[in-house]
């Protein structure tokens, strides 16, 4: 018998390309040992197969069709799809442009949506969360989740992060051409039509371009326990709230919080 699963608790840490988002989530869903959900990865491995298969990424019918039949597994660090391990080929600068012209289609997104809200489910006798990071998880794919983060950071900085990164992994680069990189997929992310990277209504926008990934993570442990969401998580520091780490970058919180009891859509 397949076991009963339920709506789990869910934060989402949406923004742009470099912002930093994936280490922040990954980061929250070690401290609270929740799930975490790339939805990035998911449609970055439509972006590589879509480049292996020759699949034009103007071509919605096609590839929402090869994304329905592709099995794509997430876990622990690894992404595969149909039994091939991806984990490294869907960094390449090459999948990530992939991804994001893919990823402007409603049926694409439509096929990929699935897989995500089966991630906002979790076996009913389990109590962790999903921590989910994206472009649209607190406007589209968790509407009702319990905490919203956007962050956010310049693209001059965003570019200096994955130039670093880049060149750490003995990639060479131009930061001239990391940084065209990432204005053009922000205008696609931001332009398209259907789900366009944009703030939920009731996310709390973080500036993290002056702060580090220090700063940026004990500020989100702040908002989760001011969100009642855990008791102070481990590494904690007791006494800080939300409003006194970094207050300056906060650039504009929501006006209220959607309450603890939502949970969000399956
Ligand atoms: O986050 P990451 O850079 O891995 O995402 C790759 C691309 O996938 C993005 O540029 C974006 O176009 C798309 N994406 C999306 N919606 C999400 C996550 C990623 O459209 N929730």
């Amino acid at each position: 018998m397949t076991p009963r699963r339920r709506a789990a608790s869910v934060i989402c840490v949406d923004g742009p390309s470099g912002s930093g988002k994936g280490s922040l989530a990954t980061a929250l869903a070690k401290r609270l040992g929740w799930r975490y959900l790339d939805s990035g990865a998911l449609y970055r491995v439509v972006g590589a197969a879509a480049l292996d298969r020759g699949v034009a990424t103007d071509d919605e019918a096609a590839l929402a069709s090869m994304a329905r039949g592709l099995n794509i597994e997430l876990s622990e660090g690894r992404v595969g799809a149909d039994g091939l391990d991806l984990t490294e080929r869907i960094r390449d600068e090459a999948v990530a442009a992939a991804a994001s012209e893919a990823a402007r289609h409603p049926q694409v997104r439509q096929a990929v949506l699935a897989q995500q809200r089966l991630a906002g489910e979790a076996p009913a006798d389990e109590t962790s969360g999903l921590v989910a990071d994206g472009r649209d998880m607190g406007t589209v794919v968790f509407p009702s989740a319990e905490l919203k983060i956007f962050l956010d950071a310049s693209a001059e900085e965003r570019a200096q992060r994955r130039y670093k990164q880049l060149r750490n992994k003995g990639v060479t680069v131009n930061l001239r051409t990391v940084l065209a990189n990432i204005r053009d997929r922000d205008a696609r992310d931001e332009g398209r039509a259907a789900s366009p990277l944009q703030p939920a209504s009731d996310a709390v926008i973080i500036d993290s371009t002056h702060m580090t990934i220090g700063d940026v993570l004990r500020q989100a442990l702040a908002l989760v326990r001011e969100s009642g969401l855990a008791e102070a998580p481990a590494g904690y520091r007791a006494g800080t709230t939300a409003h006194d780490v970094n207050q300056p970058t906060i650039r504009s919180s929501r006006a209220r919080h959607p309450g603890a009891a939502s949970k969000p859509k399956t």
